[in-house]
């Protein structure tokens, strides 16, 4: 059932071709230059006359929902926010009727998110799902909502439900954009054409990937911390990146947006902190190059993801893991699988329990 693959965590990584492209299957018609979700289109007014899209979930569904804070306010310019559903539920939150609340969440049996959907349902905002697992709780309470086709996910890392989310986020916000007439016709043509291609950038990706990133993992079995930096959309792909490899690893590891880092953790940096740098060109990139200076300056690690063909970054890097370009709005999804695949080895060759790691479950049912 594992098809071949070591542990369900490979597998899940290397179908995300496929995942993504279900996810999209029947919802992105490139050749008619039409997105349909009809969750959203029975619904379109409210989206958009909507005071705010709240966004609430978990773990990496929070972290999705960061890169869909990016995504619709980009597009559709419609004001978001992004809440820990444990965080936004105790705190008496001001929602009102014309609130948009958007859960995210695999499972779709998350406590916390669920408890915080109920809140917020009882406020009277429209209340939105984007869960993998077809008929679950939140699935079911919601007043619409939009399904992952990821298949199921068995390891307990979320893999390829992240992509999925990520997948969905920018189908709603590019479906927004172009209802609100805030993604012009000719911006969304291409990149409705560009999405479509994704699933192929994704396979090129573990194609070239895969043995390099295997290596480098080798490098890293005895480490105890890492920092993750990244700009712009990927800085919610920088803790994410993070957060695989505390979970299956148990090497303390951090996400950071790259600028902070000198608002702090820069005193961390010396020849044993091992950093990964998502750098691609679209992406604030001439920032990121003095960055990855300042690291340097301190014989840091650097690791950089970057585009293929880089020069600047990867002149400065002890490690260099080439990506396809795209639009910066994809590229969390392109560079999140070597980062998947980095925290899988590193963990493999601890010994871990890749699929099942200590103290956690796949869902999370209580608070
Ligand atoms: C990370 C992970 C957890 C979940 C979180 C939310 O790999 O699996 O952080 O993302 O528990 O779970 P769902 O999405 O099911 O609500």
């Amino acid at each position: 059932e594992k098809g071949g693959y070591e542990h369900f965590m490979l597998k899940e990584i290397f179908e995300q071709p496929k995942s993504i492209h279900d996810t999209m299957r029947g919802r992105l018609l490139v050749d008619e230059g039409v997105i349909k979700m009809a969750g959203i289109w029975d619904h379109v007014e409210r989206f958009k006359n909507a005071n705010r899209i709240i966004i609430i979930a978990c773990g990496t569904s929070w972290h999705a929902g960061l890169i869909g804070e990016y995504l619709i306010e980009e597009y559709a310019r419609i004001p978001v926010e992004v809440e820990y559903a444990s965080e936004f539920r105790y705190r008496n939150p001001i929602i009102t009727d014309k609130d948009v609340v958007i859960a995210i969440s695999q499972s779709g049996e998350t406590a916390d998110t669920m408890a915080a959907l109920k809140l917020a349902k009882e406020k009277g905002a429209f209340i939105y799902g984007i869960c993998n697992v077809v008929d679950s709780s939140i699935a079911r309470i919601t007043d619409a909502g939009s399904y992952t086709h990821a298949g199921p996910e068995i390891g307990v890392a979320s893999t390829k439900a992240f992509t999925a989310q990520l997948t969905i986020l920018t189908l709603i916000a590019f479906k927004l954009g172009k209802h609100n007439g805030t993604l012009g016709n000719a911006e969304f043509m291409s990149l409705i054409a560009e999405l479509d291609a994704i699933p192929k950038r994704v396979e090129e990706v573990l194609g070239t990937t895969h043995e390099l990133v295997q290596n480098i993992a080798k490098d890293f079995v005895n480490a105890t911390n890492f920092l993750y930096l990244g700009r712009g959309y990927n800085y919610p792909a920088a803790l994410e990146g993070a957060l695989k490899l505390k979970e299956i690893s148990y090497i303390h590891a951090e996400g950071y947006p790259a600028a902070e880092m000198k608002h702090g953790p820069i005193a961390l940096i010396d020849e044993n902190m091992p950093i990964v740098i998502i750098a691609p060109k679209k992406g604030h990139y001439d920032k990121i190059v003095s960055n990855v200076q300042e690291i340097k300056a301190r014989k840091g690690k650097v690791i950089a993801v970057v585009n293929k063909g880089d020069q600047q970054v990867s002149s400065m890097a002890d490690y260099v893991i080439e990506i396809p370009e795209t639009s910066e709005c994809f590229s969390p999804i392109v560079a999140s699988v070597p980062l998947q695949l980095l925290a899988y080895y590193i963990a493999v060759y601890r010994g871990a329990n890749v699929d099942q790691p200590r103290n956690l479950a796949k869902s999370v049912t209580v608070e």
